[in-house]
């Protein structure tokens, strides 16, 4: 599968000299290493278990599974019967045992250049201790679920860890989505407790989070599920007296605007509770499969689904995808520009860098702010050697030209990752020739918030990279590509991408809902689990993804459903019916185009539109705010009754070649939508 030779034209290296020094310095190294982890995962992963602390050893096989539905329930076990806490692995493993207490774990750096603070694996620890006591004091025990809504502030991973400490499972909710959509996560995962901040800046934008959490809360109460606590980061209004972190220097930021609500029933402040708490916090000492933690992901019938990842599997998997994927070394410093409410942010902020005992930079703000050289001057400032962000990062400055870019040296950097859509090609030269300067390689990362960490990517010093492939399966992992009949093919192809058994850090089920995880990853194709995307093997045996197979939408680097933004459109008084296709965009990948058909009676105004994204933006969140509504009489539909995406797409990309349309129950509807299309020029 893995083939014996790589190409030696057409490929890309980076001139860099990381061979010497890196883990895995060859395509041959690659080779030997990833048949050894088919062959014999309880050698291979065995052998990364050792560098962690067991409370307990495991009683069974490293994995045992079931992926065929035809055979009983699906299922994932990794490492049964051992005991461990990650927290522990995390800080006191590297604290006690591996000596980093003073090396720096973070570097924050605040949305407003100037504001900063770092912390140690000491003070982390030391921060984390005091927080896993302030829950416990609050009745938190192991299994609770506790919702965290919070910016990208070092307490963001304070709570976490706090939370994984007592064996409590936390459900970040990113701090962009909304109440209604911080409501539903809460209820879904039936949280005990939330921990928020007051607000933060995102660039010039003030957001005040309290509000939107206060919001969450009430409909949370409203629909007969009162949440009893809720912790308060004061982020914005902190006095001075109130920091605990002593290398932070004055806060640059000023919010004169910002109201914080308070419900002294409820509402409890961060900082006059851990000044209370003791340092001291012996770790619940959880089994490999407990849950770890669970993250919400667009579902295609549009309720977003609870991804649960439990402790070993998910532990061990991006500890070594992080330490091999970015090849770390101890002198690196590591920035992923992702939130840390995303998956990426959960696997390659927290759990695998400090895993490793890496520094990392943890940042707050946006690429842009306040101006297009923000991300190479902090990439400067602080030597980053490791670098991480978005292909929708890319191309949004791309579009400012190289002069951004060359302001700054970046001479630290040498290796640049992508993750969270295909990169093409024309971003991947821009970030390899200007960014990288072609010394760094770039590693194009794909994977899911379901398979917890990188699953097809190169290895910086061992893969051959052809601009726009995620190359080739990460150890342990086993892809093939299905035809629609769910025959695999062999050989260069194209079709549905799958894996064929179970690696260390794959989810195990959907919250509260086995028998959905089981139908939306296992049915289709038994034996296999279903990525949902499409993929191309070229005659190298490279990987391409195509783009999704099911009605998922792409845009920035998150995936959406047409049902949940449908289903946010329907809402309003004045929609009968709606549909939504993605569109192509040159920054955000896709946008979302939409049809409404309304009600009777009821006319397209100006103010419609406008009411109608903000309907959307409230429902689910500013990322998922419609680029672009079209008044659509009517929808094209088959006989039966479908809507026909297909054309509704072709629609809004204003192509006028439709394929075959003889399952079109009336076409005079397409000709209309043509000729109404919401922007011509578009
Ligand atoms: C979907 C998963 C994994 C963290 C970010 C998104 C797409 C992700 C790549 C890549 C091509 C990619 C896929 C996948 N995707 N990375 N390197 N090349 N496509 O997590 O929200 O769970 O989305 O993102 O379509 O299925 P997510």
């Amino acid at each position: 599968m893995i083939p014996d030779n790589v190409p030696e034209e057409n490929v890309f290296y980076g001139s860099g000299d990381l061979k010497k020094e890196s883990h895995v310095p060859s395509f041959d190294k690659y080779k030997e290493l990833y048949l050894k982890s088919i062959d014999n995962p309880d050698e291979f992963w065995g052998a990364v278990a050792k560098d962690f602390f067991w409370k307990s050893k495991p009683t069974g096989p490293f994995l045992s599974y079931n992926f065929d539905v035809t055979k009983g329930e699906i299922f994932i076990k990794c490492m049964e019967g051992a005991s461990t806490n990650i927290c522990y692995n995390l800080l006191d493993r590297n604290v006690h045992e591996r000596k980093l207490g003073d090396r720096v774990a973070f570097y924050w750096e605040g949305n407003e250049p100037g504001d900063e603070s770092s912390v140690t694996y000491r003070e982390l620890l030391q921060r984390v201790c005091r927080f896993a006591n302030v829950l416990r004091s609050q009745g938190v025990k192991k299994g609770d679920r506790v919702s965290i809504y919070m910016p990208m502030v070092i307490e963001l991973v304070v709570a976490m860890l706090a939370c994984v400490r007592i064996g409590a499972v936390h459900s970040i909710v990113f701090a962009g989505f909304s109440a209604e959509s911080l409501c539903e996560r809460i209820m879904d995962s039936q949280c005990l407790l939330l921990i928020t901040a007051d607000g933060f800046y995102r660039g010039d934008k003030l957001i005040n989070l309290k509000h939107l959490a206060d919001e969450a809360l009430q409909k949370c109460r409203d629909k007969g599920f009162p949440i009893k606590r809720c912790i308060v980061l004061k982020h914005l209004s902190k006095e001075p007296e109130e920091s605990v972190d002593s290398h932070s220097p004055p806060a640059k930021r000023s919010c004169p605007d910002l109201q914080v609500p308070w419900n002294p029933e409820v509402d409890l402040c961060w900082h006059a509770l851990i000044s209370e708490a003791s340092d001291e916090c012996e770790p619940e000492w959880c089994n490999s499969e407990d849950p770890l933690f669970i993250l919400y992901t667009s579902g295609s019938t549009g309720k977003p689904k609870g991804v649960v990842h439990t402790v070993s599997g998910y532990m061990l998997y991006t500890a070594t995808t992080f330490k091999l994927v970015f090849d770390h070394q101890p002198d690196d410093v590591y920035w992923c520009t992702a939130d840390i409410g995303w998956i990426t942010g959960h696997s390659y902020i927290t759990y695998g860098p400090l895993a490793n005992g890496a520094t990392s930079v943890l940042f707050e703000g946006l690429p842009t702010y306040p101006d297009v050289s923000r991300m190479w001057e902090i990439v400067d400032k602080y030597h980053v050697t490791k670098f991480y962000t978005a292909p929708t990062a890319i191309r949004l400055l791309m579009k400012s030209g190289s002069e951004p870019v060359q302001k700054f040296k970046r001479e630290s950097l040498k290796v640049l990752g992508t993750v969270g859509e295909p990169i093409n090609p024309e971003a991947w030269h821009w970030y390899y020739n200007v960014v990288g300067e072609k010394r760094c390689p770039i590693v194009d990362t794909f994977w899911q918030t379901e398979t917890g960490g990188h699953v097809l990517t190169p290895l910086p010093a061992a893969t051959p990279m052809k601009p726009g492939s995620a190359t080739f399966p990460f150890f342990g992992v086993v892809p093939a590509i299905l035809n629609e009949s769910g025959e695999e093919l062999e050989g260069p192809s194209e079709g549905y991408l799958v894996f064929k058994q179970p690696w260390p850090g794959v989810m195990r089920t959907v919250y509260g809902n086995h028998q959905r995880f089981e139908s939306i990853y296992f049915k289709k194709f038994p034996g296999y689990y279903v990525t949902g995307d499409g993929c191309r093997r070229d005659k190298d045996g490279y990987y391409w993804i195509t783009g999704r197979m099911d009605d998922m939408l792409n845009v920035s680097g998150h995936l959406l459903s047409t049902a949940e933004v449908e289903s946010a459109l329907v809402e309003h008084r004045a929609v009968a019916e709606a549909a939504v296709v993605g569109r192509p965009h040159p920054i955000k990948g896709e946008s979302l185009y939409c049809f409404v058909t309304l009600k009777d009676g009821v006319g397209y105004s100006q103010t419609l539109e406008a009411e109608l994204k903000k309907q959307v933006r409230e429902k689910i969140g500013a990322i998922a705010t419609p680029d672009y509504i079209q008044n659509a009489p009517g929808l094209p539909k088959t006989r039966s009754g479908k809507i026909m995406r297909r054309v509704l797409r072709k629609i809004a990309c204003n192509e006028k070649d439709l394929g075959d349309t003889s399952t079109l129950a009336d076409s005079s509807v397409v000709d209309e939508l043509f000729q109404n299309r919401c922007c011509a020029s578009v």
